[in-house]
């Protein structure tokens, strides 16, 4: 197993590339499903998640070939229904296949995800949802049978939750749909917008793109043609690199980013002292003498991410005084405290709000990543920690990051990758 081994470093210094959105590509390819030719997608980034996915398909039949920055997929071949547990357990968004396998073959089966290290993460409201769609789901053994033999008829859809995966599952198979769906308490995730974005210019019309209302116009299952198309840029990356820049209290210009998908964090790395200038697709932060203490709260799009919640934590152990975090959308993502605090970090817990009071002097040690965004707060804080920090685990990292160690190395941090 690989493990990260992180120094003390005085300051970063130069530019890093954004790759493609772990998030947006997952929905992206699951969409293929829905295609009637083989759809070329670009900026897909390098991550296990991708590969999970890519080899879920091909499992089913699909052809999948990735190259340096293209990757195609075809979907004509697929013949199987089944999305077995060995696959679904490594990633839950596995159940992304659900929606479209459903709309366009009549059934489908998939292994039910389980727990996960972040909380129960149940997908109740995509099986309600496609319950009102007309399909039959049965769990058994272990598995979600779906079926609709005479296909999906489209319908208004009310989500109790507001659901990343859920939205972008039921916009797929309304897709197909018979008729008009309409999802009110939709999620308007950027990763949402661009899925109906690419349905909406390749023959599936949506309306309120953007807005918590989707209207979809289904096609009655007639496969569309997809057009090539590029995957936006990964905010949760470009967030975490923003975060390195302002514990290093360095300069760093992220490149290949969209600014205006940052709005939440920027703003609170701007209450925290930090400076920006930004392009339409670079932002350049500025460092900052002082990191101030803040109150941040998880919420969806366009409030604070989820995903940003374990990185800011490791900034706020670096801050003048005391910060608030609470976490509103799992409730056992505060894995990293622990962790943190072996190192030093002043946290104290109580329910799903994290009392963090800096600025703490962190030493390296023997760490542990517990999930995906865990595992990058962790290295966060070794670039900060007197000694030597050995993040271990980092499975996890890989999940989710395009090439981090090498991404931090171009720009000075000293981080190697070594095996256990
Ligand atoms: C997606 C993101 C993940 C991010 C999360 C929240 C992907 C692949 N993953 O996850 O990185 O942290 O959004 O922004 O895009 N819920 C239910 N029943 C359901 C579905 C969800 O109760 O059927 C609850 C969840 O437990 C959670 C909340 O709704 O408390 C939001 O979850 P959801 O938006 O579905 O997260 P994911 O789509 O799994």
């Amino acid at each position: 197993m690989d493990y990260l081994q992180i120094k003390r470093v005085n300051s970063l210094n130069g530019n890093i590339k954004i790759s493609g959105a772990k998030n947006a590509s997952l929905p992206l390819i699951a969409m293929v499903i829905l295609a009637k030719n083989s759809v070329s997608i670009k900026n897909l980034p390098h991550v296990a998640d991708i590969n999970t996915l890519l080899k879920l398909l091909s499992n089913l039949g699909a052809k999948c070939n990735r190259e340096e920055d293209i990757t195609t997929v075809d979907t004509s071949t697929l013949t199987q229904t089944k999305a077995t547990y060995d696959i679904v357990k490594t990633m839950r968004a596995s159940i992304l296949v659900l929606g479209p396998i459903l709309a366009r073959f009549g059934h489908c089966e998939v292994s039910l995800p389980g727990g996960c290290a972040i909380g129960q993460r149940p997908v109740d409201l995509h099986l309600k949802a496609l319950e009102q769609m007309g399909a039959v789901i049965n769990i058994e053994a272990g598995y979600i049978h779906a079926m609709a033999p005479d296909g999906l008829k489209g319908c208004n859809i009310i989500f109790d939750k507001i659901t990343v995966t859920g939205t972008a599952n039921i916009v797929m198979a309304a897709a197909l749909a018979e008729g008009v769906t309409t999802i009110t308490n939709a999620a308007r995730e950027p990763e949402v917008v661009q899925l109906c974005e690419i349905l909406n210019a390749n023959g599936v019309k949506i309306d309120g793109i953007g807005t918590a209302v989707l209207t979809i116009q289904g096609t009655d299952k007639k496969l569309i043609h997809i057009d090539e198309f590029s995957v936006i840029p990964d905010r949760i990356e470009a967030g975490t690199y923003l975060c390195a820049a302002a514990i290093t209290r360095s300069e760093l210009t992220l490149t290949d980013v969209n600014p205006k998908h940052l709005g939440a964090v920027l703003s609170k790395l701007q209450e925290m002292g930090s400076k920006f200038t930004t392009t339409e697709d670079t932002i350049t932060i500025h460092p900052s003498d002082v990191i101030k203490a803040v109150k941040i709260v998880t919420q969806e799009y366009p409030a604070f991410p989820t995903d940003m919640q374990a990185q800011f934590m490791a900034l706020a152990t670096q801050a003048e005084g005391t910060s608030i975090i609470e976490e509103r959308l799992f409730e056992n993502r505060f894995m990293h405290v622990s962790e943190l605090q072996r190192m030093g970090a002043d946290i104290s817990l109580n329910g799903n709000v994290a009392t963090v009071n800096g600025k703490s002097k962190l030493s390296g040690t023997d760490v542990m990543a517990t999930d995906l965004r865990a595992s990058s707060a962790l290295v966060l804080a070794g670039l900060v920690a007197d000694g030597i920090t050995n993040v271990h685990r980092i499975y996890h990292l890989d999940r989710g990051y395009d090439s981090l160690e090498k991404k931090l190395q171009n720009v000075g941090a000293d981080i190697v990758r070594l095996k256990e």
